[in-house]
């Protein structure tokens, strides 16, 4: 009967284990990071088990969501009241607790900075459930993420993002087609501009990335989609590991997006290597560039291959250029475009810009980087939400591009108060490949259209990762007689 006594034995000392491990996550860790927390001087609420302050914040954020605003309100209480709410109680170096964590925030620009540079000391929270979207270099640490940035950085230079303006050009063409095809011999007509920019982007991204593959490149970006969708429902809904207790039918479509995605990106990587090869493909999209970065490397250290990215690596790298280059640049266009509706003097003055650049004509890189107004109004969009009126003066909550009129570092007196990129060295790696996306958008739709806010348009930015119009964009459109 001994082996009875030692099985008994043993499921005891594992269930004590298991037992330990639960009293550990669910309360012994958060009291002693919230001690922690107040040592240093910060302030929350005190941890409740499980479910911290997120009850309270998901039903302020849903109340706050369920009207729109006026247009001159501040958007802060629609868009993060629970932080607000925080800082108002505990002040502005305070905590909440996002379930069993507590998350700070931090409003100085000194001390943003230093946790942005401070990379290893303040990694990325990996969040298992969003592996299935995309890993790639914005979520490694250490080697991983700087072996990765160095091999992905050649794809993002300006001389190889000049390569890709065409891939541009011909993404805003389609869109402008498009509109003019709805406002037909109409004088006028209103439009919802948000899933057309947001298509604009998705299109852009593709063509991009996989050039001569972009059709299946389409089709591989709308499965992620479906898959970003069914990730965020969860996300939103839970704040624990529920992966495992997914529908069946759920769990089921997931993993075969995910097999699907990965398959055909390793299809069309495996058949670009060959082209490389053979000298049938040439290096104009991000995917050749990747692969020609990569070869290098591993051609520089005498084949090696651990040095360069597997083909998993890169089926990773293509899945997040999708998410990180698509709905970032259609809202940074969403919001410009609402924006000039409301200040129809500053869209007036960027289309003279424009006109006087490019006139009629199709615009090109160069030209592009001569923008100057525009500039300043996509510097400005990007900063106006969330000012802080400490950093920016009385005027932080107004539209006014002028500020940076000369350049980002006279605007913010050197401080790290403008940051729409990150900082540091994760900052975004995509960011003038964005910009030049965006003026680019912004020329060819200031060419040919003049636009205005709809009496339709409901005001609601909401924040769903990036900061989203919630009932769409509804412009009105006219044909710009030049
Ligand atoms: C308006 C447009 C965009 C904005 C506002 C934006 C913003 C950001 C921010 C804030 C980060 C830093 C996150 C952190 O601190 O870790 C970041 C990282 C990143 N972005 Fe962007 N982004 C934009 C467009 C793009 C585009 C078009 C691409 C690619 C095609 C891209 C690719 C990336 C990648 C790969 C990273 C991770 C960098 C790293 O961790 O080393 N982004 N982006």
């Amino acid at each position: 009967m001994e082996w009875v006594s030692g099985i008994i034995f043993i499921l005891g000392t594992l269930g004590l284990i298991s037992a330990w491990r639960v009293l550990n996550w669910v309360w012994l860790k958060p009291k002693k990071l919230e001690k922690l927390l107040r040592e240093q001087g910060l302030h929350g609420n005190s941890y409740r088990i499980l479910v911290g302050d997120i009850k309270d914040l998901f039903k302020m954020e849903k109340e706050a969501k369920s009207k729109p605003m006026n247009l001159s309100d501040d958007i802060i209480p629609r868009v993060s009241p629970y932080i607000q709410k925080s800082i108002k109680i505990h002040g502005k170096n305070s905590f909440i607790w996002f379930g069993t964590k507590p998350r700070v925030t931090l409003t100085e620009p000194e001390q943003i900075k230093d946790v942005l540079n401070k990379i290893s000391e303040f990694p990325k929270t990996n969040y298992k459930i969003f592996k299935l979207l995309a890993s790639g270099l914005a979520s490694y640490q250490g080697e991983k993420w700087s072996k990765h940035r160095k091999l992905i950085n050649p794809a993002f230079h300006l001389e190889k993002l000049k390569i890709m303006t065409p891939a541009f050009l011909e993404s805003c063409n389609d869109l402008i087609r498009k509109w003019e095809e709805v406002l037909s011999s109409d004088a006028s007509c209103e439009i919802d501009i948000w899933p057309s920019l947001q298509n604009l982007a998705s299109d852009a991204i593709s063509r991009a990335a996989f050039g001569s593959s972009y059709e299946e490149g389409k089709r591989i970006f709308q499965l992620q989609r479906e898959q970003a969708e069914h990730i965020i429902k969860l996300v939103t809904k839970s704040i624990i590991p529920l992966w495992m207790f997914l529908p069946a039918i759920v769990h089921k479509r997931m993993n075969e997006i995910d097999k699907d995605i990965k398959s055909s990106l390793k299809d069309i990587i495996n058949k670009r290597e060959k082209a490389l090869k053979t000298g049938e493909s040439t290096t104009n999209d991000l995917l050749s560039i990747l692969l020609e970065s990569n070869h290098k490397e591993i051609e520089e250290n005498a084949n090696n291959k651990n040095v360069g990215m597997s083909l998993d690596d890169v089926v990773e790298e293509c899945k997040l250029f999708y998410f990180a280059g698509q709905e970032t640049t259609s809202v940074l266009l969403v919001w410009t475009m609402i924006l000039l509706s409301r200040y129809p003097d500053w869209q007036r003055r960027a289309r003279e810009e424009v006109l006087q650049i490019f006139g009629n004509k199709k615009p090109d890189f160069d030209g592009l980087n001569n923008l100057k107004i525009v500039t300043m109004i996509l510097y400005e969009v990007l900063r106006l939400y969330p000012p802080d009126s400490e950093l920016w003066g009385d005027d932080a909550k107004m539209f006014n591009p002028e500020r940076f009129s000369e350049g980002i570092s006279k605007a913010t007196n050197g401080r790290v108060s403008f940051f729409p990129f990150g900082w540091g060295p994760r900052i975004c790696i995509g960011q003038n490949f964005s910009l030049i996306e965006a003026k680019m958008a912004m020329t060819m739709i200031l060419q040919h259209f003049s636009f205005q806010l709809s009496p339709t348009y409901a005001h609601a930015p909401s924040a769903s990762i990036t900061l989203q119009p919630q009932y769409g964009a509804q412009i009105i459109i006219r044909k710009v007689e030049t």
